[in-house]
């Protein structure tokens, strides 16, 4: 019989060697496109906030829920003012926020039908993490938004009680935004091109409102929208910088679900021409 604190030690070797081997497939994987995407998906993230492991080592917050989409999209019953697709969390007034403005910004950032407003249902610290408009099972649904029923939390990051963001442990934006790099801010015009000399141009998706800016960072053989590119995401026909511009809350293959790598500064010099 091994003792406690020995079978603990073995258990935090081996909880280590699953990480380096994680690590090292996520090496080999980046080597191949179709490898790539299928361990990078969102089961291996710290979004994956249900009951299943999936490789996931060590530190990340877990429920009990069963279901990892649930606590964003729902198929049925979702928030219709969203700007996310099936969202399964009421928005909060988006005028709520306070925004960040400067002297020496061109455009205005306005949170109205934005699609931050998404993130900002659970990282704005104001919603328990299981709080839901339509819950899985039948007779789930609540235009009000409840809280999964026998769902608990477990892990550093996720209040047990509250089934908030704990502020300390990941950056709690709060409401006020005024410290935040802009979102809700328009990037170019409706044609292809930027509003000032200050940023890379914008390509446009043929014959649809979809825009984007081309991070360069080629995956496959030609550099089209991938998610590897500044998505901008389209209000009133034009395209607009938000929350999942710089981050793909289904991936984080590069930390802190950046679209890529920040290294050198690679997010921002993306867009900004400096
Ligand atoms: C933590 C929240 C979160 C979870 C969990 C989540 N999503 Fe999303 N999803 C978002 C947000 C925010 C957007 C809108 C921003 C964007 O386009 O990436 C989105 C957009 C999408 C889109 C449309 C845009 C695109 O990237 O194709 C699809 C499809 C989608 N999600 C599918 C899923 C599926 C399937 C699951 C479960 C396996 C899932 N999502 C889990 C937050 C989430
Ligand atoms: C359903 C609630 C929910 C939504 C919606 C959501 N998140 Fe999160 N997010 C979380 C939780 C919970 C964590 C912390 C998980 C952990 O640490 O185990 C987190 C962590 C993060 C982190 C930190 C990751 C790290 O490795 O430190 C970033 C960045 C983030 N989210 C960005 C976003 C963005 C951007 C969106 C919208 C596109 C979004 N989130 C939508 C719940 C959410
Ligand atoms: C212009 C690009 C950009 C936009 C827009 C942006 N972020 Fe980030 N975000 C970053 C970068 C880069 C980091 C990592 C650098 C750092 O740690 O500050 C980060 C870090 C974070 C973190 C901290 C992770 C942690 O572990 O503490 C959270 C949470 C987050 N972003 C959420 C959001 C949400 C929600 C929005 C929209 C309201 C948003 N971001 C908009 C670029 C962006
Ligand atoms: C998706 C494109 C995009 C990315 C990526 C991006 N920005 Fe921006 N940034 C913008 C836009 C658009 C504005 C608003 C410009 C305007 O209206 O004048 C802006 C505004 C700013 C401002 C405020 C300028 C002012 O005049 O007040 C700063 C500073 C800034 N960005 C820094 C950064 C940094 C640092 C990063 C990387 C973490 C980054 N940006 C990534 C598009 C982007």
């Amino acid at each position: 019989m091994l003792a406690n604190n020995t079978k603990k030690a073995l258990r935090s070797a081996a909880r280590k060697l699953l990480a380096v081997g994680a690590i090292i497939i996520g090496v080999v994987g980046a080597a191949d496109d179709v490898n790539a995407q299928a361990l990078t998906g969102i089961r291996n993230t710290r979004h994956n906030l249900s009951a299943e492991v999936n490789g996931v080592v060590g530190g990340r917050n877990k429920s009990s829920a069963g279901e990892i989409c649930v606590f964003c999209h729902t198929p049925h019953g979702s928030a219709t003012t969203a700007a996310a697709p099936l969202w399964n969390k009421k928005l909060a007034d988006p005028t709520a926020y306070t925004l960040y403005t400067s002297t020496t910004l061109d455009g205005t950032s306005d949170l109205t039908n934005s699609v931050s407003l998404a993130c900002l249902t659970c990282h704005d610290g104001t919603q328990a993490m299981d709080t839901v408009l339509n819950a899985p099972g039948s007779g789930g649904y609540d235009p009000n938004g409840a809280r999964m029923t026998g769902v608990t939390w477990s892990g550093a990051n996720v209040d047990a009680t509250s089934g908030k963001l704990v502020a300390a442990a990941v950056t709690n934006l709060g409401s006020d935004l005024s410290n935040d790099h802009p979102v809700g801010i328009q990037y170019a015009n409706s044609s292809v091109g930027v509003l000032d000399p200050d940023f890379h141009e914008a390509q446009k998706v043929t014959g649809k409102n979809v825009w984007y800016v081309d991070s360069k960072v080629v995956k496959g053989t030609n550099d089209a929208k991938d998610k590897y590119d500044m998505i901008l995401y389209t209000k009133n026909a034009k395209p607009y910088v938000e929350c999942a511009s710089c981050h793909d809350p289904h991936s984080d293959e590069n930390a802190t679900f950046l679209r890529i790598s920040n290294s050198g500064s690679a997010v921002c010099l993306t867009c900004h021409n400096k």
